[in-house]
Order: C-alpha cells, then structure tokens, then sequence
C-alpha cells in the first residue's frame, strides 16, 4: 500500500508532487499530504481522504518550495486521520519523512525513544522510524547520509522511505528495505521518485529502479549507495518507455471498464511477448530450466487474491497439459518446508510487490526452489527475486479489482504449462502448436463476450439489491466462481462466496432461499451435467439462479432465471470467456450501488504489508 512521491529540481514541486500522487493513489488513499522545502522553512500540509481533499484544502495557493515529499496512504498501523497521514516529522521539526511499507520492531524502537523522552502526537511506525533515525543522528553527530547507511540496517520489515534534513536541505534521501520506488531524470536537473515506475511518464526520461538494499542520495545528482557494503554503486539507468494516456481513463467512466475493455489486446499483447518477440520467447528463457522441469514431480504456485485464482485455473492447465501435480497456495499461508533443491515455484503477481508474495518467495528460494515469477510490472520487487521472470503485457492496471492482468496470466500460465509438457514428452509439438493458435483466437472471443455489456448491465438492475450471492463452478470454473465472487465484493460491497458447485450440498445449500441469488459457470464442458444437477438442486429450493453458459440449450434456459451466453471454445480455455461476464456484472452492480469502483473503501491496488 501506499504510494510514495518525492521532488527536487527547478521547478516548483507542489504541482508535480500532487500529479504523481494523483498516479499512485490507486496504492493507497485513505489520506495524503506533502512537505515543502522553501528558504529555510518545511512546511507540512496534510489532509484525509482522497488526494482531492487536499488540493481543496490547499486550494488557489500553490506553496512555493523546489523540494519537497509526498505521500497517499493506506492505513496500516493507526486509523486513517490526518494526524496519522504522512509526512511525519521528527520531534525537533528537523527531519521529514514519507514512508511505505512497516517496521515489525517498531515497539521495541518506541520503548527505546520514549526512555530518552521522546513523545509522539499519532499512532504510526512511521512516526517512529523518523524520530528512531533522528536520536541515532544526534546521538552519533551524522549527517543525514551516514544516519541512514548506519541504522537502516536495524530496521525489520519491508519498507521504502524518503527523507528530508532541514539543516541540509539541498538533498533527499531514499531507502529501499524491500518494496518498490523508481527514481526519475527529467529535462534540466529535475528529480522525480515514485512508488510506480508509470506515474514518472511525461516528467522523466530516464528511470532507475532503487532496488532493496540500495540508498539513494539527491541533490540534483544521484549517487547510489549499497547498504550492506556502505559502498557507492553505478547502476545504469534505462530509458523511459512511457506514454502518460495508458494511466488515464480515456473515454472510459473508469478504469475497471476500460480494464475490461482492453483485455481483448492484452492477451494478444502477452501471447506475442512470450511467443515471438526474442530474446523473451518462452522456451528461450525457461530453456536454462529445462532439465528441471522435465524432472519434476510437482510445481508449487504461490500468489494472493485474483492471481491465487490464476494459478488455482492453472492447475489444471499443468495437469492436463505437462502431467504435473499443482500446490497452489496462498502466500500468506505458504509452509517453505513443502519445497526444497529441485522444486520450482511459480510466483504469479500483477504488482510485484505484494508483501505476502515476495515474503513467500523468498522463503522458497532460500528453502533452495527455483522461482519463475509471472508479474506485470517490469522492475518490480518480485521481478528481482525470482530466477527467471516473466512478464505479461496488460499494461498498466490502475483500477484496485484486477481484471486484464487475471486474463494475462492465465494466457502465459497456458503457454507455460504447454512448453513444460511438451518438454516433458507430455504434450506433442503439434498439439502445443494447435493449443496456442486456439489462444491465439480467445481475444476475438473475448469481444464477442464483450458485446453482451448491455444485457448484463440490465441483470445488474435486477440483482444490485441482492446482500449475499453465491457464485458456483467445476473444475476451471471453481476458481472462475471464487473469481467472481471476489470481483462482487471488491467494488459492490456484496457479501459473494466462491465454491465448488460438488461441495454447496455439503454445507452451503442451507443458505439458499428466494433472497439468495446463485450464479453458476455453466459452460458445456465435461461438468456441464454434474453442474445442471446442481443447478436444479438450488431451483429445487426457490433459489433465483444466473448462468454463465456455452450455448443456449432447453435445458439451462428453462430452469435458469438468467443465461448469458458465451462464444465455445476448448474446454480448457473457458477460463477466459466465463470470467468477463462476472467482471462486467461487478462493475455494473456496484455502477448502481455508487461505489468508488476504482478505488473501493478499504483497498489498495498493492498490498505492500503482510
Ligand atoms: C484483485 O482484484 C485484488 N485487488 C487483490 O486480490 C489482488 O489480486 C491481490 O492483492 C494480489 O495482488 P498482486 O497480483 O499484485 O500480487
């Protein structure tokens, strides 16, 4: 969570700190606020809500200032005021600092400033961590440089921060312990750092990724500093590759829509990434893993939320394509004893930065796992942890419920489980070749699905009173339905629960009545029956009934109160076709309920804290 913004340069930085912030708020924006440095003077404006509420309050000024820090938040450790907004300052009002991420000994350091008596006015660790570096620079007489490079190190936790010293004010400090910041040369001498490398587009030309373990020093320069050696590093910068239209809306009411919208060309994008363009062709990069992947008796998938949902769909890709068993587990969860030398893990995350993820995986790779990440962030954590890594091409995904990256990482889960099966002498090359020309036509079919956005928009009417919906699959529609559970949730506001449609009679099926309104992935594949048994088992006890099926047959459209209708495809890319009906009925369900659809209460695109 959370999204850093931090400016040094010519210009004035109020304007271009609150753009950058505008960019990052789908991470987090339960409050914001921003530090001004202007001839001698730090001054700190902070307000709850949406960035908006802070440019309301600032309103016509534009506070003067050429360096200064910024920061959205969401709440981890003290509720979202603006007290606890960032940034927060050091106790002698020297030091500023916006940070992202936590620090796990955060009491043991407060016990330690409250002895030299230290006081504290919120409820953050962030708080801390400012007057924590503020007594050891007093303490040991240091400059803000040395502060950092000696004591950062005694941080716990996953973190970034940015820092600014009044009495040396010409420069900024940036500290990555494990999360995401990208630094930015513009035109002149300007500076700009932010949490995401996109919201750089239009200010930079030229990006560095702060990776953990690196310190930042900015003044106008940037020197790079290793902070387990204390030794200045020369990392090279690339050029970025940007253009500032892929974060707006276009003529989209928002970004879940047009998310939706643009999986059609994603997908597309993604097969060719992997597919064609080399050195990125798959079996070019997976080649150094061949051997091990043709001796595996297992794969482990590793991942949260939508994209635990992608590798739940990818089990069956891995066993009906490479004959490989799948643990798809939830990072959170993960026990790093179930892999050791020889396994491979999968690591799939559209940010890149999911703290339960690259915790997860990192425990796997030092359990001796080889890790291939799927991620669509190029340069983000989980990118530099893993031993190979691929990317989707989804482009940025602004809006918090993920939708294009779902279906992108379903496309390179296929390609992959394909290659290792044919590697496998599982799958021939003549039926890999078939399989990925029929993934090849899913986005053709996924416009089709598209075309049926009215009807569902009228459906949403029908059921966007509904307080609780259960969604029901087999086989690649059980997580399909736990998919679309989760889509209800995040921007309705509906309590919806995903399940195996063989486990409702075990337990679920009393929740049934006329109130509670059940949706069924329907398409004809070898569960269609075993499905319909369910179906008529819920009509059976006044249940309204929605499905999702491949073609229209007597059958389903006498019992079902509602069918939408989606293009064949191979049984096993249905995946594909049957979660975009479920994505548009979310968007439009909660389109009627008013919620804040891209940014729903509560959430932040990346969960950056455990
Ligand atoms: C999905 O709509 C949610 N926003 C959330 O479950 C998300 O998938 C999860 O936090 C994992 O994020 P990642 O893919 O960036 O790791």
């Amino acid at each position: 969570m959370c999204g850093i913004a931090a400016y040094i340069g010519e210009k004035n930085a109020y304007p271009i700190i609150l753009e950058a912030l505008k960019r990052l708020e789908y991470r987090g924006y339960d409050s914001a606020g921003i530090t001004l440095y202007n001839e001698g003077k730090t001054t700190i404006y902070k307000e709850t809500g949406a960035i908006v509420q802070l440019e309301k309050s600032l309103g016509k000024q534009s506070p003067k200032g050429k360096i200064g820090i910024g920061h959205t938040r969401w709440a981890t450790h003290g509720a979202a005021t603006a007290i606890n907004a960032h940034p927060h300052h050091s106790q002698d009002k020297r030091l500023s600092l916006v940070h992202n991420g936590t620090i796990l000994n955060h009491y043991i350091l407060k016990e330690d400033l409250l002895a030299n008596n230290f006081s504290f006015y919120g409820e953050t660790d962030t708080e801390i961590l400012v007057n924590y570096l503020s007594h050891q620079q007093k303490k040991e007489n240091l400059n803000l440089l040395e502060t950092v490079l000696r004591n950062a190190g005694k941080l716990e936790g996953r973190s970034v921060f940015v820092i600014h010293d009044k009495q040396d004010p010409e420069k900024l400090i940036a500290c990555n312990l494990g999360g995401d910041l990208f630094i930015g040369k513009g035109k002149g001498k300007q500076i700009l750092l932010c949490s995401d490398k996109n919201a750089l587009a239009g200010y930079a030309d030229k990006v560095l990724n702060l990776l953990p373990g690196m310190v930042a020093v900015i003044d106008k320069h940037c020197h790079i500093f290793d902070l387990n050696t204390q030794t200045e590093l020369n990392p090279e910068w690339d050029k970025l590759k940007l253009n500032s239209e892929a974060l707006e809306k276009g003529t989209y009411p928002h970004f879940m829509l047009k998310e939706i919208f643009e999986q059609e060309t994603a997908i597309s994008q993604t097969i060719k990434h992997l597919t064609k363009t080399s050195p990125n062709r798959l079996e070019l990069v997976l080649e150094p893993y061949r051997r091990t992947i043709t001796r595996l008796r297992k794969i482990t998938i590793i991942a949260c939320g939508t994209s635990w949902h992608a590798g739940l769909v990818a089990k069956h890709f891995f066993n009906e394509l490479a004959d490989l068993p799948v643990y798809c587990e939830y990072a959170s969860e993960f026990m790093p004893n179930d892999v050791g030398s020889g396994d491979l893990v999968i690591a799939i995350s559209q940010s890149g930065s999911t703290a339960d993820t690259l915790q997860a995986v990192q425990a796997a790779k030092d359990a001796g796992a080889t890790i291939i990440s799927i991620c669509n962030v190029d340069g983000s954590a989980i990118t530099n942890l893993a031993n190979v890594s691929l990317l989707t091409k989804a482009g940025p995904e602004i809006g918090v419920a993920s939708t294009k990256a779902f279906t992108t990482q379903l496309a390179a889960l296929l390609l992959i489980a394909s290659q290792c099966g044919e590697w496998r002498g599982y799958l021939s090359p003549n039926k890999k070749k078939a399989l990925w020309q029929e993934l090849k036509n899913i986005p053709i079919k996924i416009k089709e699905v598209l075309r049926s956005n009215p009807k569902i928009a009228e459906l949403a009417q029908k059921y966007q009173t509904a307080n609780n919906f259960l969604y029901l699959g087999r086989g690649t529609g059980f997580p399909i339905a736990m998919e679309g559970a989760l889509k209800l949730k995040e921007v309705s506001y509906i309590h919806a629960e995903g399940l195996s449609a063989g486990e409702m009679k075990h337990g679920s099926i009393a929740l049934i009545d006329e109130k509670m309104p059940s949706l069924f992935i329907a398409p004809k594949d070898e569960h269609y029956d075993k499905i319909m048994n369910n179906l008529l088992e819920i009509k059976a006890r006044h249940g309204k009934i929605i499905a999702i099926t491949s073609e229209t047959d007597k059958q389903i459209e006498a019992e079902a109160d509602d069918i939408i209708s989606i293009p064949t495809c191979p049984k096993l890319l249905y995946p594909f076709l049957t979660v975009v009906p479920l994505q548009l009925f979310a968007y439009h369900v909660a389109l009627l309920r008013g919620t804040n659809i891209d940014k729903p209460r509560n959430l932040a695109k990346s969960v950056t804290v455990e």
